[in-house]
């Protein structure tokens, strides 16, 4: 059975209380649940990740080698500034979807670089929870496309 890592950086433990005007009411939890019945219906697995800290989220993109097929991953913050992130996503060479809930290029100046968009095949932004939910459409996609 193929494998999709899921993974959420820094604040994103957050969701549901965290400034919900911008990033909606449903928690991780939640949003973890609805990806897994999705997953579940495709015949995937789905492990799922989540870290305050950059180093350990290194850690857990280089486990990936071996152990999964693709990596789904919104780093929050660090998204913007992680080279250390950057370069372990490129290390493992797996297919990478990156995604935010929100449109960073509608937010302030320094959301406008995403420093994993450039390990990844594509990204998903601006659509709030279902921005995870499109991410694992595509994961599936590209892994199913993988098969042919
Ligand atoms: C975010 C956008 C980032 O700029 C921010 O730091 C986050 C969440 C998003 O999902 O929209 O923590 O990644």
């Amino acid at each position: 059975m193929k494998k999709i890592m899921v993974i959420n950086g820094p604040n994103l433990n957050m969701l549901g209380t965290r400034e919900p005007g911008l990033y909606g009411r449903e928690t991780l939890g939640e949003i973890e649940e609805r990806m897994r019945e999705s997953a579940v219906e495709n015949g995937l697995a789905l492990e799922f990740f989540q870290s305050n800290h950059e180093g350990e989220l290194v850690d857990k993109v280089q486990s990936c080698q071996g152990r999964a097929d693709a990596i789904i991953i919104n780093a929050g913050a660090l998204s913007h500034y992680s080279i250390s992130l950057h370069d372990a996503l490129l290390a493992v060479d797996l297919p990478v979807i990156e995604v935010h809930l929100s449109n960073i290029y509608r937010r302030e100046d320094f959301r406008h670089q995403s420093l994993i968009s450039a390990t990844a095949v594509g990204g998903i932004f601006g659509f709030g929870k279902d921005s995870y939910l499109l991410a694992l459409a595509a994961a599936i996609r590209l892994l199913h496309d993988d098969e042919e």
